[in-house]
């Protein structure tokens, strides 16, 4: 008797080849059986998919999900969209290292909030979420803005020999515990403090772990070909595998400019160098504003764009434009943008601001060693960018079924086999007896993303049911809450866990 099987479903096995029809059975948290057209024996639970695809679980490369866990342990806004694994630690904001006498995680200001429990490394963060039986699963890079902030806070300089000794034993105790890399945050404080050489000696801890480096580039607006640049040379000198976030040409100045800067990737690539990049399907990105903004001179063309997703200061102005805000209140769009920053915690406020091109975004999905990353920012209590509830859905629905950007199975392989390879997912991302049994049940013709920029905690359509390390956890809109998620190492078995 098998734990569960799944009949009459298009079997998508993640590594690109075209869906073939046949039934898959679940034993014991792994694919037990995998037949097309043979009998697989009865389980406990039979679900009919009526000839849905049946697919790898989506693994999320770039999430920002470190606190989400202990906030929203039921992570229903990415099971609801077949996403299994995140990628947390980001854009160089982890939860780890941590000093629990120390507001640690200051310097993401917002992005992290919401951290509970005394831990300092990475094990014990595994154990701290782990306790709150989360729903899917983790695994995480080492970020150097958090790094940086721990041993230096914001120093405008570079790290005296003893500070970066320091920082180096924190990423190495980082990746010894299982990190898959170590993240950059260059546009944001402190990282932008940096110089390209400290973090070349960062990332070079990556190496004998063949872990990545992933960055959150210097620029991604007018110098976008500079740090690339920046990006490849850190890559290269540190020997390890490098990953470009949320690949963008921010402003209306630069479209068109991500052509270019993929040309430098593939020339890097054909060259022999290992890179990979991540996007999300939208065309405005999100963060904290206080970041984006010069309050001496702030960027009209930047305020011109702006909405306010979520801001503890003025809760009212959640969801609006901020130039609707300044007419109401008939004041310049400058003044509006100190009027929102320099309130008590306005530097708390995380904004949207619409600055890519569609067909960029298309160019972007379009290029083979481009995976799929949400970038969503977990504060649900405003209204967060429609991104972290419908990033895989939409690709799929948008971007494979109405434009035809790229075809359904290659759009799986870089949602879960390439991302599983490239972020040393062990025995994920592809539908293989003795794998885990992380598994999407979707209708390949409904699949579609419902979050909208007014409307942005909703669910997608079209994901039938959701299954985390053999455990049914979603299934026709319902979450289950069996919390069966798993924390997991780089290229390792998974953290405490004995199957
Ligand atoms: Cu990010
Ligand atoms: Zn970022």
């Amino acid at each position: 008797m098998h734990d569960l099987v799944f009949r009459n479903v298009l079997l998508m096995d993640g590594l690109g080849s075209d869906p073939v029809e046949g039934t898959l059975a679940v034993d014991g948290g792994r694919i037990g059986a995998i037949s097309h057209g043979g009998s697989v024996g009865p389980a406990h639970e039979e679900i009919d998919g009526k000839g849905a695809v049946l697919a790898p679980g989506f693994i999320d490369t770039h999430a920002h999900d470190d606190a989400a866990f202990f906030r929203h342990p039921g992570m229903e806004f990415k099971l609801s969209q077949g996403v299994t694994t995140v990628v947390s630690g980001n854009c160089g904001f982890s939860a780890i290292p941590a000093d629990p006498e120390l507001d640690s995680v200051a310097a993401s200001g917002g992005i992290l909030a919401g951290l509970e429990g005394g831990f300092t490394d990475l094990q014990g963060y595994f154990d701290a979420v782990l306790e709150r039986r989360p729903a899917i699963n983790n695994i995480m890079l080492v970020g150097h803005n958090t790094v940086r902030y721990l041993v230096m806070e914001d120093a405008r300089r570079a790290p005296t020999d003893s500070e970066l000794a320091a920082m180096q034993a924190h990423v190495a105790r980082a990746l010894e515990q299982g990190a898959c890399g170590f993240s950059s945050g260059l546009i944001y404080r402190p990282g932008r403090y940096s110089d390209t050489e400290e973090i070349i000696e960062l990332a070079k801890l990556a190496a004998p772990y063949d872990a990545l480096y992933t960055t959150h580039m210097r620029n991604e607006a007018d110098a976008l070909l500079e740090a690339v640049d920046e990006s490849l040379r850190i890559g290269a000198e540190a020997g390890v595998h490098l990953h470009i976030s949320h690949h963008k040409a921010a402003g209306k100045a630069n479209w068109g400019k991500v052509t270019e800067s993929l040309a430098r990737v593939d020339a890097a690539l054909n060259a022999g160098q290992r890179v990979s990049l991540d996007v999300y399907p939208y065309t405005a990105g999100s963060g904290r504003m206080i970041e984006y903004f010069n309050l001496d001179r702030p960027s009209r063309d930047l305020a011109e764009v702006i909405r306010i997703a979520s801001c503890p200061a003025f809760r009212e102005y959640e969801g609006r434009m901020l130039k609707d805000i300044a007419a109401e209140r008939g004041i310049s769009l400058e003044d509006a943008v100190r009027h929102v920053l320099t309130a008590p915690k306005g530097d708390r406020t995380i904004c949207i601001h619409f600055i890519i091109d569609e067909a960029d975004v298309e160019t972007n999905l379009a290029h083979k060693d481009m995976m799929v990353g949400s970038d969503g920012i977990p504060d649900l209590r405003g209204r967060p960018h429609p991104r972290l509830f419908g990033t895989f859905p939409r690709v799929l629905g948008r971007y494979v079924r109405e434009k035809g950007v790229l075809d359904l199975p290659e759009a799986v392989r870089r949602m879960t086999s390439l991302s599983a390879r490239t972020f040393g997912l062990q025995e994920r991302g592809v539908l293989e007896v003795g794998y885990w049994a992380d598994l999407v049940l979707f209708e390949p013709d409904e699949v579609i993303d419902t979050a909208t920029y007014d409307e942005p905690q909703q669910e997608a359509d079209g994901i039938r049911a959701v299954v985390v390390n053999g455990k049914m956890a979603y299934l026709a809109g319902i979450h289950l809450g069996v919390g069966s998620g798993q924390m997991l190492r780089y290229n390792d078995k998974p953290y405490r866990t004995m199957q």
